[in-house]
Order: structure tokens, then C-alpha cells, then sequence
């Protein structure tokens, strides 16, 4: 489906909604609402106040939930998808409580609530916002039908530590990647008003640090001083403040020793005063009362008071608000006046979204999941994700005298692990495999296939079908092995120490390699893998992380050649797991790697030791990654020539133009994913060695040259710098337009005053 397709969809549900042919002047909207909200909170008793500030998940038992709900203790339920059962519990707060306020409900749908798209670092590799939009929106349609409305997505921590499980839920390691693929999401999920039907509120997770959890471990301790934190890990969130993003839900980490949960500094100064945020923030699963765990509350009462006077409206799970506040309030400890804040930026929400005029899911057959047109989009998204690595001697896609195919690894087919993490609604019935897709394919040319799975899952250590796999993918003249990880092995609290190949893959991979006949790998993961020998040992390798539902017929496009490889990697992958964590926009040691250093194969025993001439970098490991940030293949090749910049001088308030030809050299029509550097060569306070500031997808035919062009204004090289002010300081700049954050060549320019 397309993006017009799409907003024309969200257009009319919005004409529905409002009465066809009204203005709909968001200023006089946006005061009813704000007229509304004070008429409610002036009827509201404490007791349904401090409801409305509690999220509970759902259980089974109807007329328990019902009683709380009745008696307008719940104001969000979470984890609710039967539309029978949501609509039953709306009708109960609606008709039978004191207000009929309607009740929120909310689930994680993270990358498609039925119809499943790439993970979203997958998604971050299209760097094509237009996927993460159509992803966002179609998730949207396919979950409001059955009445949610409110989504804990997108997660927008800044991933530099692909230990981390979670890195797999988010748009990796760049400020400005995943500020512009949050801010695609936000509008996905929100579509163009929250008050149409099929939009459903996003959630702008986790504020703030989450992603720099020490070692890699989730929940761990962060230790994220001001100035980086605003440099490198707000700019996601601020963008989607200004998106209009309705939700922001805290934290687990503690970043300096404080818990996000009770963080003042973030959810007041920065979020509220600072940026004006209007929605409201939901604490993560408990991380009220984990605030006693951590250290930072003696009990629930001291963990409620904490947390509300922070600026957390609403509690997930853990009911201390409910519990604790009437007592602090009557001792003096907590002012109603701060609840009545949150209540109303609650409340605001809910008239946004519509749910007092439109609380109710439609029940019966249910039309709108899978539909034909979400499976395509689906497709498409999966294909712009998949990472070409390696291609050695054009081995793909597949030449057409190719007789025979064997398909081998754990991954191939396996409709459950390639939809990835936080899939619980998606039916693995569903998915198209890469063994299904390319069986197709082969018949429609005349290609034998032979099939041998190898190993069972990618832990799997069987050496005995290693050897079985072999001996029949021998027989064959290309062999297509697809490895990875289980889904289960990324995601929330699924972080792995080493991030070599699980189970037998390895040897898999080797046993194929020494058929002779040539190795096409294809990896589905969560997260980078270090995967050098692998490749060494395969003639072609594409990176398809999670793909989805539709990933099977994405990849067997890609390998024949129907498709052309496109998406460049969004974030660094290491060689070893000892490199992380691991980032091409580091700032410079005073010693940088020359890559002349030498290693640890070729030091003499008792070698002089001297600390003259050191670099920073790795006996073992070198300094450079396996593949750097933004890097990718594609079947044809671009030449980038005479980047110019408009002049070399620019005040802060100018703005940059940067022109260049980009020409497809190669012999198929490709897309390359174009970017622009930046490098504040010296300022108050160190700077990064490169920042990526823009990006662009282009298409370009055979031979075909383009002169293309990027407008970058001075004011967006500001940053938080000595004095803790965000400003554009004068100075030498270098730029790169380039093919990924290690090519190109830098172009000076110099920021006057
Ligand atoms: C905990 C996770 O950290 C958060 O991302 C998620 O949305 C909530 N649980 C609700 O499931």
C-alpha cells in the first residue's frame, strides 16, 4: 500500500469522524478539549483521579476487572485483544461508572500488531522513513480494529552495544538515524489527527539513557553525563515532542543514580519546561516500586511520592499510587494539585483520541489483518532492509544457467524466529519462509532444489546433520545457508556476553564452505553478529535481521535478482565482541589508529616497550569494525563525483547547499542510500569525528547520472557545549557526501560569526 494510499485512508476516517466539509481549526479543537478536561477534573473525587493514573494488565477474570473498573479505579488496561472482551470492559466504564470516563488500552506493537514488518533496527537499515511510516500506519489499522489504542512504540534508545537484547526494538547507534525513523513512526502510528479511529496514541520510549546500559545488560546503570545526553541521546525524544507524540514512557535504568522514574531533571526541566510536552508519561512495568530496589525509595509510599512528583501520571502495573497517595496527600507529603496535573494531561489524551465519542471496537470477522496490501508493504520493507555485505565475484543474484539450489540452516524455515522480538500477536501461520519462497521461485526456473536443514535452531549442535547437510548441499551448484539467532535471543533482558554464531552454525557454515561449491549466507538476527570467519568462508552474504512476515519472498527476490539490495547497516558491526561498545561518531583520542599499528601475530617476543607513537586501538582487533555504520552493497555500483559546496564561508544563520553528481556505474537499476557527514573540527568541548545530517535514497537506471543536492542550515550544527548551551560555535568544519561513514573525501568549510 502506499503512503498516499494510506493518508488518503487516514483522510477520510478523519472526515467521518469530524462531519464531512467542517474546518476543523485545531486552536478552537485543542481549546474544547483543554474546556473538557477542566469540566471532568472538577467532578472527579480523588479516588477517580488517582485512577486514571493506573494501568493494570489485563486477566482473565471479567467481572474482577469490571468491579475495579466500575468503581473507576483503572484508567488504562494493557495487554486486552479480544475486542468481545474490550468491548464488554468499555461498556462497563462508559455505562456503569460514576464519570464514564473509557478506558485506554494499550499492548506493545512494536513492528506490526498481525501483519509483521522487519525488526525496527531492520527497518532503521531501509534508512527509508516512508517503510517505517507505512510499517507504523498499517500496525495502527490492523490494532485499532480490534480497539487498541495506545501503542508502547517506538523506542527511540540510542543503541552503540549490540549485546544488549533490545538494540533489536530500536534504530541503532545514530542521533539523527533514529530521530527522523522515531519521528516516521510517531506519524505512522498517530496517523493525522489522533481522533481518527485508526490512529492509536504512540509512545516515545525509553525516556531516557535506557540504551547505554553498562556492559551491555538490560536495566543495567547508566552513567550518561548532561552534555552527552543531550548531544547524543534527547535530540530522538525532542524530535518527538515535536512530532506530537502523545505518550513518553520512563525508564528502568538509573543514570547518574537516578532512576528515570523519579528523574526530575528529565521529566520536568527537559521534557515539560524545556521542550513543552502536553501528552502523558507512563512509567515502565513497575519501575514505581523497582525505585525501592534500586535504592532510591525506602518503601511504596516513598516511591509513589517520588514518582508523581517527578512527573509520572500514570503507574504501569504496580498500583502504588492508587495505595500510597490518599496518605501522603493527608500528610502533607504530596499537594492534589500535582495530581490534578496528571490527570488532566491523561485525560487529554483520551479526548484526542476520540474514545468518549468513539469508545468501541468493531466485533465479528475481523477484515482488516493481513490484508493483501499490509502482506505487500510488509514485502517491500522487508526488502529495502536486507544488507548486502558481501558480494565476490557477482555470485548473486543467482545467474540463470544455475540448475541446482540447496537450501540448509536453522533459519530457512523457520515462520516463527524470522518474525524476531515482541511479536505477540503475529501467527507464524502467517509467514512466507525463505525455503517456501525460493521453492517457488526455483519452479518458476526450472531449478532443482534441495533441501536439508542442517541444524534444527540456531543453537542447535548436531555435527551428525551438519555432515548430512553437507554431503547434499555438495551436490548442488550454489547453496543458499541461512543462520541467525532465534528471536528469543534478543529483546527485552536477552543480552548475550558474546556474539559469536550460537550452536553448530559455525561449523555449518565451514562444512559448507569446504564443498567448494559457492556459500551465499544469509543472517537473521536481532542485532550485529561477529561474523568475520563466516564470511571469509561465504562468497556472498546479505543481513536480513528479523525480516517478518513477508521475509521469506523479500530474500528469494533479492537472491534472483527480482530486487536489488539497497539498505546500509544502522549501526557499526564489530569484529569481536571485546570492540563494543562501538561507534563511528566517537570523538578522537589525542592518538588516533593509524592502521599501521601492529598486531598482536607480528610482535617479536620481548619487544621493547615504550608508550612513544602508541595509538588507540587493539592488538587483537585492530581498530576498525567488521563493517562501518551505514555501509552496504549493492548489484551495481555508484560513483559520487564534484561535491560542492554553494561557498566555503557561512554565517549561523545561513544554510549550506552541497551539490554532486551521483552515477550509477554498474548494470542494474539500484538505489543507494546517499549521506552527508559533518565534523565540528574544534570546539569548547570535544567533538565527534563525524555526525551523519542528512540522508537520501536515490534510483538511478544503467549509466544514468544525477546532480543531486543536500540543503543543510548552520543552525542544525549547534550543540550543548562548555558553558551547557546548545550553539553553533565558529570554527573549521569538514563534509563528506559518501557511500557510508568511512568513504569520501572530506570538503572544508567555515562557520563565521
Ligand atoms: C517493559 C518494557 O521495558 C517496555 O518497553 C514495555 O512497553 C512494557 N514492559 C510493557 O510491556
Amino acid at each position: 500500500m502506499t503512503n498516499r494510499f494510506l493518508k488518503l485512508l487516514s483522510f477520510v476516517f478523519i472526515l467521518s469522524a469530524v462531519g464531512c466539509g467542517k474546518n476543523n481549526d485545531t486552536n478552537s479543537a485543542n481549546e474544547t478539549v483543554e474546556r473538557r478536561v477542566e469540566t471532568l477534573l472538577r467532578k472527579m473525587t480523588l479516588e477517580e483521579k488517582l485512577g486514571q493514573m493506573n494501568q493494570i494488565t489485563s486477566y482473565a477474570n471479567i467481572e474482577d476487572l469490571s468491579n475495579l473498573i466500575k468503581k473507576g479505579e483503572v484508567g488504562s488496561i494493557l495487554n486486552e485483544i479480544d475486542p468481545v472482551r474490550i468491548n464488554a470492559l468499555q461498556r462497563v466504564a462508559i455505562e456503569e461508572s460514576r464519570l464514564g470516563i473509557p478506558i485506554l488500552i494499550a499492548r506493545d506493537v512494536i513492528h506490526g500488531f498481525k501483519t509483521i514488518f522487519p525488526i525496527p533496527l531492520g527497518q532503521a537499515a531501509s534508512f527509508n522513513p516512508d517503510i517505517v511510516e507505512t510499517g507504523a500506519r498499517i500496525a495502527a489499522i490492523e490494532a485499532s480494529s480490534v480497539g487498541i489504542r495506545w501503542t508502547f512504540a517506538p523506542m527511540i534508545d540510542i543503541g552503540r552495544d549490540p549485546r544488549w537484547g533490545r538494540i533489536a526494538e530500536g534504530f541503532g547507534e545514530d542521533t539523527y538515524l533514529t530521530s527522523v525513523m522515531g519521528v516516521a513512526s510517531i506519524k505512522g502510528y498517530q496517523g493525522d489527527s489522533l481522533n481518527n479511529p485508526t490512529s492509536i496514541a504512540a509512545c516515545a520510549k525509553h525516556f531516557a539513557g535506557y540504551g547505554a546500559a553498562e556492559g551491555g545488560r538490560d536495566y543495567n546503570s547508566t552513567n550518561i553525563p548532561e552534555r552527552l545526553l543531550r548531544n547524543v541521546f534527547l535530540p530522538p525524544f525532542e524530535a518527538a515532542v515535536n512530532a506530537g507524540a502523545a505518550t513518553f514512557m520512563t525508564s528502568f535504568n538509573d543514570n547518574d543514580g537516578i532512576p528515570s522514574t523519579g528523574n526530575v531533571f528529565l521529566l520536568k526541566d527537559v521534557l515539560r519546561k524545556e521542550w513543552k510536552f502536553d501528552g502523558f508519561v507512563v512509567s515502565d512495568w513497575a519501575s514505581v516500586v523497582e525505585m525501592i530496589t534500586h535504592g532510591y525509595a525506602a518503601d511504596e509510599a516513598e516511591a509513589a511520592l517520588k514518582a508523581i512528583n517527578a512527573g509520572v501520571d500514570m503507574e504501569m502495573v504496580s498500583g502504588s499510587f492508587v495505595k500510597e497517595a490518599p496518605q501522603l496527600i493527608k500528610d502533607n507529603k504530596l499537594k492534589e494539585s500535582v495530581i490534578d496535573d496528571a490527570v488532566r494531561d491523561i485525560l487529554r489524551i483520551k479526548f484526542k483520541l476520540g474514545l468518549f465519542e468513539n469508545p468501541y471496537a468493531k466485533e465479528g470477522s475481523n477484515t482488516v489483518c493481513y490484508d493483501e496490501s499490509h502482506l505487500q508493504a510488509a514485502k517491500q520493507a522487508a526488502i529495502e532492509s536486507v544488507i548486502l555485505l558481501k558480494n565476490t565475484n557477482q555470485t548473486l543474484p543467482v545467474k540463470s544457467d544455475i540448475k541446482s539450489i540447496a537450501v540448509v540452516g536453522p533459519m530457512a524455515n523457520a515462520p516463527y524466529e524470522q518474525l524476531g522480538t515482541w511479536v505477540f500477536d503475529g501467527d507464524k501461520a502467517y509467514t512466507q519462509t525463505p525455503l517456501k519462497a525460493i521453492d517457488n521461485l526455483s519452479k518458476c526456473h526450472n531449478i532443482q532444489l534441495i533441501y536439508e536443514q542442517g541444524l534444527t535452531h540456531s543453537r542447535d549442535n548436531n555435527m551428525a546433520t551438519i555432515a548430512k547437510a553437507a554431503n547434499a548441499a555438495a551436490k548442488a551448484d550454489v547453496i543458499f545457508a541461512f543462520i541467525g539467532e532465534e528471536s528469543i535471543l534478543s529483546g527485552e533482558a536477552h543480552c548475550l556476553a558474546d556474539l559469536n554464531l550460537q550452536g553448530g552454525q559455525s561449523a555449518l557454515i565451514e562444512a559448507l564452505y569446504k564443498t567448494g561449491k559457492p556459500v551465499v549466507t544469509v543472517v537473521m538476527a536481532g542485532r550485529p553478529l561477529t561474523i568475520e570467519k563466516e564470511i571469509s568462508q561465504s562468497a556472498a552474504v546479505l543481513y536480513s535481521f528479523h525480516p517478518g512476515t513477508m521475509g521469506g519472498p523479500a530474500i528469494a527476490d533479492l537472491l534472483f535478482g527480482v530486487a536489488v539490495p539497497s539498505a546500509k547497516t544502522p549501526m557499526t558491526f564489530p569484529k569481536a565482541t571485546g570492540q563494543v561498545p562501538m561507534y563511528y561518531s566517537h570523538n578522537n583520542t589525542g592518538r588516533p589508529a593509524t592502521r599501521n599499528e601492529v598486531l598482536l601475530n607480528n610482535i617479536e617476543v620481548e619487544a621493547g616497550q615504550t608508550s612513544l607513537g602508541c595509538t588507540s586501538f587493539y592488538l587483537d582487533a585492530g581498530f576498525d569494525p567488521l563493517y562501518p555504520f551505514g555501509y552496504g552493497l549493492s548489484y551495481t555500483t555508484f560513483s559520487y563525483s564534484n561535491i560542492k559546496l554553494s561557498k566555503d564561508k557561512f554565517k549561523s544563520d545561513e544554510t549550506i547547499k552541497v551539490e554532486f553528481e551521483l552515477e550509477n556505474t554498474g548494470n542494474y537499476q539500484g538505489t543507494e542510500v546517499v549521506q552527508l557527514y559533518v565534523q565540528d573540527k574544534s570546539g569548547s568541548v570535544t567533538r565527534p569525528v563525524k555526525e551523519l545530517k542528512r540522508f537520501m535514497r536515490v534510483t538511478l537506471q544503467p549509466t544514468e547520472k544525477k546532480t543531486l543536492s543536500f540543503e543543510l542550515p548552520i543552525s542544525e550544527l549547534a550543540f550543548w557545549n562548555i558553558d551547557m548551551k546548545k550553539v553553533v560555535e565558529p570554527g573549521d568544519f569538514n563534509l563528506w557526501v559518501a557511500t557510508d561513514s568511512q568513504s569520501g573525501e572530506a570538503v572544508p568549510f567555515t562557520v563565521i560569526q
